[in-house]
């Protein structure tokens, strides 16, 4: 499937995206997408060799904005979107016009720490503030309001004693990586074969299928991501 990214900011998720479309053969991405003419995503995309647009937002009409994200979008016939920290609400008529067809990835377990103003570390802030015990990436749809749509994959990631937010975000990140490539080959796959994807669920059948496919273990990278010997997806109670 034809795939743009968006992104506002260094682009790490489009990274990851970008070194796993080759084995996992699900995806490509012909376009990367900004809002920012300094966003490091750009770098990266000129670096691979991806085509690299920006398409401003600050102080348009939204309609204006729309109508030239979607001319972007026909002219390298993309097919689905992957927001990987993009900042700005993606127009209702983007949203209408990729039904089921565009993914977010955001740093914490939604419906928790999710909605507008939660990004970057306001959500580790959030997340250390009452203190969860649990936090971890949330892969979902994008619909015409922030962090709503339906859950497509979690992943649960601990929070230790000590955390600030740049530790936790920092575990998070890693598991980020490893979870978006999936999640993003899991919906292509789904819509090249004309049905709605299954979530993924830790440790669930679906990411059996996935590991199956690339011949690694996706527990054991991100028991490794973690540092931990052995993952258990979900806290033990005695
Ligand atoms: C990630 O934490 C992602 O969950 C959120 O924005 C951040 C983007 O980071 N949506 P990067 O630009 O991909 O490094």
């Amino acid at each position: 499937m034809r795939a743009a990214v968006f992104a506002s900011g260094s682009g790490s998720n489009f990274q990851a995206l970008l070194d796993r479309q080759d084995d996992l053969g699900a995806y490509g991405i012909v376009l990367l997408l900004s809002d920012r003419q300094d966003a490091g995503a750009l770098e990266r995309a000129r670096k691979a060799g991806v085509p690299g647009r920006v398409v401003p937002v600050k102080g348009r009409p939204p309609e204006e904005t729309a109508a030239e994200m979607l001319a972007v979008l026909e002219e390298y016939a993309v097919e689905v979107i992957f927001l990987a920290g993009y900042l700005r609400l993606v127009p209702p008529q983007v949203v209408r016009a990729f039904p089921r067809r565009i993914l977010n990835i955001h740093p914490a377990l939604l419906p928790a720490f999710g909605g507008k103003g939660m990004w970057g570390h306001h959500v580790h802030q959030a997340v250390l503030a009452t203190g969860a015990a649990v936090t971890g990436p949330t892969v979902h749809f994008v619909e015409e309001e922030y962090d709503t749509g339906p859950i497509l994959a979690q992943w649960p990631v601990p929070v230790r004693a000590g955390d600030t937010p740049d530790t936790l975000a920092a575990r998070v990140l890693r598991v980020e990586h490893l979870l978006y490539p999936l999640a993003a080959s899991h919906l292509c796959r789904a819509l090249r074969e004309g049905r709605p994807p299954e979530p993924l669920r830790p440790p669930g059948e679906c990411f059996a299928v996935l590991e199956a496919h690339d011949g690694s273990s996706l527990v054991r990278q991100i028991a490794r991501a973690l540092g931990l010997a052995s993952l258990c997806p979900f806290p033990r109670f005695p």
